[in-house]
């Protein structure tokens, strides 16, 4: 294991996400936490992150006391990145000032001295590599020595090798240093000696281990389909430790895309061979949201519907089996359990806001329902290369994400008005599909349509219309956090205007929507 102690760096996940790829198991811990913590893993190497704090700001973060001996003790080497570079030589007894240049961005850096942080053809030789700091290490501790300095002479990389501690000022986590790579890489197998060998299959087997140990020969499992891919992997993989005692279910709420219900069903039937039931529940969300505006109360109602479905087939069950279901499989991911180092004054405890809202529903606190989370040390990527091993067709891994209140969020207004979710899912299915056959599903985040609920003149076979105005979404992103609007060709705009215009009764206008998140966010509602 490569642990990660964590002090608020945005790059900290790309860290043990680069780590992994190199077949490395990593995982992330908050770096304030106890030296019991730690230890208790058992790291092999440690990384400090890097961080926005500076090591003489009140309350910055630091390892614990007693963290330097223990890894010099145990010879486990310690690298640190950026802040966790300062951190260290701070608190080894070196000095950390403000920078006399505060260095921001790509940057030239001179490899001085022979090291085992670099391979000695390196020696001399400049790099280019992604700084990003303001203050630097200015006296280093004893037994440490510079490697690398910047072009404006600042410590760039340092080590004490017999005590093995390393610091790079640098990021080589990023792609803007392109030796970056190969630096972790060297650092890893050929300093530290850590044997590669972390695959999917490893990590299949051993989770289905983990939920044979856990669930007993008589307990159920109960597990909430929604359609994607993480709820997906996880029940075929729960599905696959424990057989017919998972028990899942997916909604048909009336809010889901053209024939999804249909095509949904079929992949979880014919191609994972899992137990769905399938409740068709359109009458039940409709009804509930005949005449609700709101964009919040409208997520509200379909929140609640949901918990009401999932209690009946809960009790359904427990009639069923006669006794009540122990577990609920849930697809949290590693992104949402990672605790990490905030900023001080953001007022955050922890950095990652769990998207509560984007839950499918959630469940009745009253079920007392254990969670089984087979997906949560893993990244979105991870899930996906675990899904194909397990044969979940690569068609449905690579599916844009879709919100839990579906097409309620897309049809601005009143849902139930008019056959606008039925225009919208006409207009959804020619867009997305046009995309699909001009190569572009895999390079988009996520793309969709959205219905306003306004009309505009228009004329079509030569005579006026007073139709429905239809916008085109589609945006780039890593984790949907933050998003940028997809350029497309003009003709292929075009050309899907056209064809939505021609196919879908009711619309007569298309427009684009190009704005980024912030300030907008990628769903309308
Ligand atoms: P926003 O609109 O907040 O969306 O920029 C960011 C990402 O989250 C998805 N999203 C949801 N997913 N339930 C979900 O499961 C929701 O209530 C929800 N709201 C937004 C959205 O599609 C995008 O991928």
């Amino acid at each position: 294991l490569v642990l990660i102690l964590d002090f608020g760096s945005q790059y900290t996940h790309l860290i043990t996400r680069r780590i992994r790829s190199l077949s490395i198991f990593s995982l992330c811990l908050n770096g304030t936490s106890s030296l019991q913590t730690i230890t208790d893993l058992n790291p092999s190497v440690v990384i400090l992150s890097g961080g926005p704090h500076s090591v003489h700001t009140p309350d910055s973060p630091s390892f614990p006391d007693g963290f330097i001996q223990w890894a010099q003790s145990n010879a486990v080497p310690v690298l640190g990145i950026c802040y966790g570079l300062q951190l260290l030589v701070h608190r080894l007894g070196g000095e950390v000032r403000v920078g006399n240049t505060q260095e921001y961005g790509r940057m030239e850096i001179h490899v001085e001295n022979q090291s085992a942080l670099f391979p000695s053809a390196k020696v001399g030789h400049n790099q280019i590599v992604w700084m990003s700091h303001g203050d630097e290490a200015v006296t280093l501790p004893s037994g440490f020595n510079v490697v690398a300095r910047s072009q404006q002479g600042a410590v760039a990389a340092i080590e004490n090798p017999s005590a093995k501690f390393y610091g790079l000022q640098y990021h080589p986590e990023v792609t803007h240093t392109p030796e970056g790579m190969e630096t972790l890489r060297h650092f890893l197998f050929d300093v530290c000696g850590v044997a590669a060998g972390w695959k999917m299959e490893d990590v299949l087997e051993e989770e289905i281990k983990v939920i044979n140990d856990t669930v007993g020969p008589e307990e159920h499992v109960i597990c909430a389909l929604s359609g994607g891919v993480d709820s997906t992997v996880a029940a075929t993989i729960v599905h696959k430790a424990i057989g017919n005692r998972l028990h899942c279910v997916f909604v048909d709420n009336g809010l889901l895309r053209y024939k999804e219900r249909e095509r949904v069903m079929e992949t979880f039937e014919k191609d994972l061979h899992l137990p769905v039931v399938c409740v068709d529940a359109v009458d039940q969300f409709l009804t509930k949201l005949k005449g609700v505006t709101d964009p919040e109360v409208k997520r509200k109602i379909i929140g609640k519907e949901f918990i009401c479905i999932f209690d009946a087939f809960a009790q359904e069950l427990e009639k069923k089996l006669g006794s009540k279901p122990s577990y609920l499989v849930q697809g949290t991911l590693y992104p949402d359990v990672i605790e990490s180092c905030p900023p001080p004054g953001s007022g955050r405890t922890h950095s990652h806001t769990i998207k509560s809202h984007h839950n499918v529903g959630g469940l009745p606190k009253d079920m007392k329902l254990k969670l089984i989370e087979p997906l949560k040390l893993l990244f979105k990527d991870e899930v996906r290369q675990l899904g194909k091993i397990m044969d979940v067709p690569e068609g449905f891994l690579k599916r844009h994400p879709f919100p839990g209140p579906g097409l309620a969020v897309r049809v601005l207004g009143d849902v139930t008005e008019g056959n606008a979710l039925e225009i919208l899912r006409q207009v959804d299915e020619i867009f997305i599909q046009s995309i699909k056959d001009a190569g572009l599903y895999d390079v988009i985040w996520q793309a969709f349509a959205v219905f306003l609920p306004i009309r505009s003149v228009g004329v079509q076979g030569d005579q006026r219309t007073h139709s429905h105005v239809v916008a085109l979404r589609a945006v780039t992103s890593h984790d949907g956090m933050t998003a940028d609007w997809y350029y497309f060709e003009h003709k292929f705009l075009d050309d899907v205007s056209r064809k939505i215009c021609n196919a879908v009764r009711g619309v007569n206008r298309v427009v684009q929507d190009i704005t980024s998140k912030p300030p907008s966010t990628i769903e309308w509602e």
